[in-house]
């Protein structure tokens, strides 16, 4: 009895075994992981279009598709994050388009043009135009799928002095990206370019390692930079936003219809991020005023005009780099 028991719960164990042997391939694939690592802070534009992204997938897939987000740098820092998407690493980055120059892409540093753009909107006729779409199917050409670019916003200078002219940044050391573009602009205003990953900027400057940097106000006050910075100098000077990128084999490894989810998901998650960027940068100027540690100083349209004229030869400096058909494309597509 106990025999004839024990073989057939046997064969029953076989063929379970067998089962999810034949079957395993399809639960593998069906459970999909994206690990999205970025570097700054849940409550700012990036980190809440993210979540929103990962939110959305999750609820469509019915949970078959997960998304784990490590933000604030936690997995990857400026320095590593793209390594880490080349070697599959992780499935998604959102990375500053700053940070794309320096992995063979210096046409994006075309964001980085300062006075290039004077309101978001002029951004948008690029990043939801063609010279975006182009920009983004280049990606390709390292491995990269460009899934879209959505914004943080606009940058303003900060230091321990007040920043509103040209003298102003005489012999300053200022935490840059790794941007050609970013380094000339300050190199043009008489101050000395450090890169430094994001992650690492609060520290070097409460260490006096570098004197002041750029950032929209959202990063500046989710870093807590209001903290070892006397001044914030409302230049408005140039653009910070991001594309987000996939590696190719991941993607390529997607069934259809996931993604056809993904995608969706992740249109919708860029156009929330965009829609609130605005009012997350002037929530952290409130946030910032409120605080009380920082001296913030609205520049006059003449003192603009004069930072303008000062950083105006970076754009002949690099149109080589960037490729001057793209600046052509660009300022075309402005201009109409
Ligand atoms: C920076 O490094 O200043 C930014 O790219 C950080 C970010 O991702 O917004």
């Amino acid at each position: 009895m106990w025999r004839a028991y024990r073989d057939g719960w046997s064969n029953v164990a076989a063929c379970a075994l067998l089962a999810c042997l034949l079957l395993a391939p399809l639960a593998l694939r069906a459970d999909v992981l994206i690990r999205f690592s970025h570097v700054v802070a849940r409550d700012t534009p990036k980190g809440l279009a993210v979540e929103r992204f990962k939110r959305l997938v999750e609820q469509r897939s019915g949970g078959r598709i997960r998304v784990t987000v490590y933000p604030a740098a936690r997995l990857y820092n400026d320095l590593d994050e793209m390594e880490a998407l080349r070697l599959g690493a992780v499935e998604m980055l959102a990375p500053s388009l700053s940070k794309f120059g320096p992995i063979g892409f210096p046409e994006f540093e075309l964001f980085d043009l300062p006075f290039l753009f004077e309101r978001i909107t002029d951004v948008h006729r690029i990043t939801q135009g063609d010279v975006g779409r182009r920009l983004l199917a280049s990606l390709s050409r390292q491995g990269l799928v460009g899934l879209g670019f959505f914004d943080n916003g606009f940058k303003q200078m900060s230091a321990n002095r007040p920043l509103r002219a040209p003298a102003d940044f005489q012999g300053l050391r200022m935490r840059v990206q790794a941007s050609r573009v970013i380094a000339a602009q300050f190199r043009a205003l008489g101050a000395r370019p450090v890169v430094l990953a994001f992650s690492e900027t609060r520290h070097a400057l409460a260490a006096g390692v570098v004197d002041g940097t750029e950032n929209p106000v959202s990063n500046f006050w989710t870093q807590r930079m209001n903290e070892v910075q006397t001044d914030l100098s409302l230049t408005q000077h140039a653009y910070l936003g991001y594309a987000v990128v996939a590696n190719q084999r991941f993607w390529d490894s997607l069934l259809p219809a996931d993604r056809a989810v993904v995608t969706q998901a992740m249109q919708e998650a860029l156009a929330y991020g965009n829609a609130i960027a605005d009012a997350e940068n002037e929530r952290a100027l409130q946030d910032l005023r409120a605080a009380g540690t920082t001296r913030i100083h609205v520049l006059s349209p003449a003192q603009r005009a004069e930072l303008r004229a000062t950083v105006q030869p970076v754009y002949d400096q690099l149109s080589t780099r960037i490729g001057a058909q793209w600046i052509r494309d660009v300022q075309q597509t402005l201009s109409r």
